[in-house]
């Protein structure tokens, strides 16, 4: 049979539309893949009760100049909202197609949309809701209403589902003349262009470049110190090229330790030879179907939040299959339901299965009460996988009378996911290399030290000369003013700091020396000068030379703490002046305290002024001179 691994592909498109199937488009957004599991589930759910409907699953990334919508049945979308309330990254061009797009008139076709998003954020759904109201807007019906789904929500995301399989049925088709499938349009965008060809390389087909320099940027005195540095990377002849504001995208892998744990928590050996999910990267245009689970599960899989199927799929390993070959599947569900109530209330199993029962450790019994609690019990499910890695889990509940089926254990974790950061160079100052400046992220957790994938990586086990999976991603909303004239305002603590450095250099390459003056302001902030002052001695050199206007706050070299927006009410004032001279203001970094706190400084700076302070800074958000970059 199949091996199970191939369940591990994020999504499942049917193999084609058959004789008399009702063609419908799955329309998915991502950035980190989670619109693709919920695609997932709601073809599976479409197969399961409607199976006259064939679901094709078509990524916004794959169609950035659009698609010919009016020729779909229905259109049922599913996209998530970035930060500051944008389309996923690779979804932008296409959602700047459809804002443009003209209208579906003609043929209208039915759409729901599915928005995902995290209510922590201020635009909260914001994507989800753009195109909600946009296809609306082009004429097109809605299907079953919006559902605008918080983080993870699962029943939210299910009932959204059963709301469009509820709808589905009441459709009134179109013909196939209306369709137009017979001119087999599919692929081409209504301006009837095909799309244009992908460039080279890209998060799908990294470029491999090599490790020129890894750079200590700060000094590591006590245990709580943190590690930043400079990675200097090689595109050489790779025709990669990027402008300020753009990041780095890299495929990172696991800790090989991290790997042999789940090896050994799943019984594996490791050189089981496995298929390569559909979603893994390649840097070369073909490469082997099969590899070894071990390096499988080192570059292509989530080691840390699993989907939270895999307690389910523990708890079945823990609680079957019963004792007797004898009993059919149907009986055997029966039986597991009854099983798992009697083993939840410590009592001993009567009829044909009671030997089993008895011969189950009692510390069995309490790990799939455990289990139970947690599968019934959200809010402690989400702390509990949240807190957990998946060694973590597997360890707590895994079966030590026998192996787990760790088939079906790929099959619930999840891709491992490409990270990205700004970029802090110029290509104007180094044509054929990319920098960029990384944190490392430690940290402890239920007592157990933590370590982020990606940064850590970088940090501990990289090496120069080795090569790294990368590409470059546009970050279309983070961008210089087009004049090297037009003055900006830069507000950048930690590594906040990264892309105003790649800023600072482009704009001094463009600038006339000693032109600058005036023109570049900074804002940042660290906790000491001595420990962590990222590129301080660049820093300090370009405000001596007066190329750029610095302002420090470092907020732990005095008793009282000192922030980034301290240092801007200060330097009220001024920041007023240059904003009334058409100043562009950027903010980069943390989301959670200092974003907000810099805006309320900006916006008490404004109300000492003739002027009503909302829309002041809604003015400035409208004429794209209040950009921000920021991360929770
Ligand atoms: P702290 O760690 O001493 O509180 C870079 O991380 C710098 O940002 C540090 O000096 C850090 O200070 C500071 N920082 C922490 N919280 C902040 C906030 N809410 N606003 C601005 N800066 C903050």
């Amino acid at each position: 049979s199949a091996p199970q691994a191939a369940q591990a592909a994020p999504v499942t498109t049917p193999p084609g539309p058959g004789q008399g199937h009702i063609p419908v488009m799955v329309l998915v957004g991502t950035e980190y893949g989670f619109a693709e599991e919920v695609a997932e589930k709601l073809c599976q759910a479409l197969q399961a009760k409607l199976p006259q409907y064939w679901a094709e699953v078509v990524k916004m990334a794959d169609h950035p100049h659009g698609l010919d919508l009016s020729q779909q049945q229905a259109v049922l979308v599913a996209c998530s909202t970035q930060g500051d309330g944008v389309p996923p990254a690779e979804a932008r061009e296409f959602c700047e197609w459809l804002q443009g797009a003209p209208g579906l008139e003609a043929q209208t076709p039915n759409f729901s949309v599915c928005a995902l998003g995290d209510r922590s954020y201020t635009h909260y759904c914001a994507c989800g809701k753009m195109l909600d109201e946009r296809l609306q807007q082009m004429g097109a019906s809605r299907l079953a209403d919006r559902a605008d789904i918080d983080k993870e929500d699962w029943p939210a995301i299910e009932a959204w589902i059963d709301s469009v399989i509820a709808a589905l049925p009441t459709l009134k088709l179109k013909t196939a003349g209306q369709l137009g499938l017979a001119s087999g349009s599919a692929g081409k965008s209504s301006h009837g262009t095909t799309d244009q060809a992908k460039p080279a390389w890209s998060r799908k087909r990294p470029y491999q470049a090599k490790v020129l320099a890894l750079e200590p940027l700060t000094q590591l005195v006590d245990a709580g110190d943190r590690q930043t540095l400079r990675v200097e990377l090689d595109l050489a002849d790779s025709g990669l090229s990027y402008v300020p504001g753009d990041a780095l995208g890299f495929h990172p892998s696991n800790d090989h330790q991290v790997v042999e744990d789940v090896l050994e928590a799943m019984h594996a050996d490791g050189s089981e030879a496995m298929p390569i999910p559909s979603s893994a990267y390649s840097s070369e245009p073909s490469r082997p179907n099969k590899i070894p689970l071990r390096e499988l599960l080192h570059s292509f899989y989530d080691l840390r939040s699993p989907k939270s199927g895999l307690l389910q799929l523990l708890l079945d390993a823990l609680t079957g299959p019963p004792a007797s070959p004898r009993g059919s599947s149907r009986l055997r569900g029966g039986d597991s339901a009854r099983d798992l109530t009697n083993l939840a209330a410590g009592k001993p199993k009567a009829g044909s299965d009671a030997a089993k029962d008895q011969s189950r450790s009692s510390a069995q019994q309490d790990k799939a009460c455990r289990l139970r609690r947690l599968l019934e019990d959200n809010k402690a499910r989400e702390i509990y996988l949240a807190e957990r890695h998946v060694s973590d889990i597997l360890l707590d509940f895994g079966n030590p009378a026998g192996p787990l089926p760790w088939q079906k254990v790929l099959g619930m974790l999840r891709p491992l996911q490409p990270r990205l950061y700004s970029i802090s160079s110029s290509m104007l100052e180094h044509e054929h290399r990319v920098q960029i400046t990384v944190a490392a992220v430690r940290y402890s957790c239920l007592g157990r030290d933590r370590t982020g994938v990606a940064s850590v990586q970088l940090a501990d086990r990289l090496k120069v000369g080795e090569t790294l999976p990368v590409y470059v991603h546009r970050n279309p909303d983070f961008r210089l003013p087009d004049s090297a004239n037009t003055p900006i305002i830069m507000v950048g603590p930690g590594t906040g700091l990264a892309p105003f450095r790649a800023f600072i250099i482009e704009r001094l390459a463009k600038q006339q020396p000693g032109a600058g003056k005036g023109l570049n302001t900074l804002f940042f902030g660290s906790r000491t000068r001595d420990r962590d002052y990222l590129y301080g001695d660049q820093l300090e050199a370009w405000a001596h030379e007066g190329a750029i206007t610095l302002h420090t706050a470092f907020s732990r070299e005095q008793a009282a703490k000192v922030y980034v927006q301290d240092r801007l009410r200060e330097q009220g004032e001024h920041i007023w002046k240059l904003l009334e001279q058409g100043a562009y203001f950027f903010v980069c970094g943390d989301a959670s305290g200092m974003a907000p706190a810099v805006e309320e400084a900006l916006l008490s700076i404004f109300e000492s002024k003739q002027v009503s302070p909302d829309e002041y800074l809604d003015e400035l958000k409208a004429k794209n001179r209040y950009q921000r970059d920021i991360w929770f």
